[in-house]
């Protein structure tokens, strides 16, 4: 069944103010639903693509605003490379388009920029502004962005088996002694916190291979809304909705 035909979106007109005291630390979202965006209004879904290469920027502002400290988005998965050519193409053409002018823009903001994900395939013009991003982003101190770019969370958790495994077979480490610390600090998120808030627009209720290990304990929040429509109300919404869960981490709740 689609989420717009639930009896809980019905609510859906009332626009929230969350808790700016209490965010979450580290928001993720799945920005889907582009391409029925621009079906919808009969355009072409690349159309859709931009819109959505938009609203990332607006969001990403947003969320630095407010005092959001992670945000992590997931642009083009490892099984997106499916597509027909084009549509794949006219993708990596936007990455070619956006990357500079957005980190141009959202570094000014004091944000900083990472593309996290396998980039050994993608051109060497998208390398070279890859490079650009981590230089533009240094000493930025405010929002902290992940940009998942051929990011596969199955991909990164074989990645990081393979880099341990070669340490066992060098003598640098015994099997008994791998943690779960270890895996994390070989994800291709090293470093940044778990996500608190998993959000996915579009009205598909999965996660499509996106921070298998590191959304455990992740908060998931699914709208019908369709990415490039996701708004500052939507996100709100989101996180409004996130501030009224209990969050237990297996334990019991604690008394106030
Ligand atoms: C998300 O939007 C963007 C990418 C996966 C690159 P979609 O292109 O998946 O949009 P829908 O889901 O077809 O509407
Ligand atoms: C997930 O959306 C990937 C991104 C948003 C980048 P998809 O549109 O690729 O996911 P499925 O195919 O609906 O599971
Ligand atoms: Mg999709």
């Amino acid at each position: 069944m689609k989420l717009k035909n639930l009896r809980f979106f019905g609510r859906r007109e009332k626009s929230v103010t969350p808790d700016f005291s209490r965010l979450p630390q580290h928001i993720a979202i799945i920005m889907d639903g582009n391409g029925r965006w621009a079906t919808s209004r009969a355009l072409p879904r690349t159309a859709g693509h931009r819109a959505g290469s938009e609203n990332f920027r607006r969001i990403a502002t947003l969320c630095n605003d407010i005092g959001v400290r992670y945000l992590t988005v997931y642009a083009f998965s490892t099984e997106n490379w499916s597509r027909p050519r084009a549509e794949v193409e006219a993708i990596m053409g936007l990455f070619r388009e956006y990357l500079l002018e957005a980190c141009e823009e959202l570094t000014k903001k004091n944000i900083s920029l990472r593309i996290v994900g396998d980039t050994s395939p993608l051109s060497d013009e998208i390398k070279s502004l890859i490079r650009e991003t981590d230089r533009l982003s240094q000493g930025n101190t405010g929002l902290h962005v992940n940009v998942c770019l051929n990011y596969g969370g199955r991909a990164e958790i074989v990645h990081a088996a393979q880099a341990l495994s070669r340490e066992v077979q060098e003598g640098r480490l015994r099997p008994e002694d791998i943690t779960a610390a270890h895996i994390d600090a070989h994800l291709d998120t090293a470093g940044v916190p778990d996500p608190d808030l998993i959000i996915r627009p579009s009205g598909e209720l999965r996660t499509s291979n996106f921070l298998l290990w590191q959304s455990a304990y992740a908060e998931y929040y699914f709208t019908p809304v369709l990415w490039p429509d996701f708004d500052e109300t939507e996100l709100y919404r989101a996180i409004a909705d996130f501030q009224g869960r209990s969050r237990r981490f297996g334990g019991i709740e604690k008394k106030k």
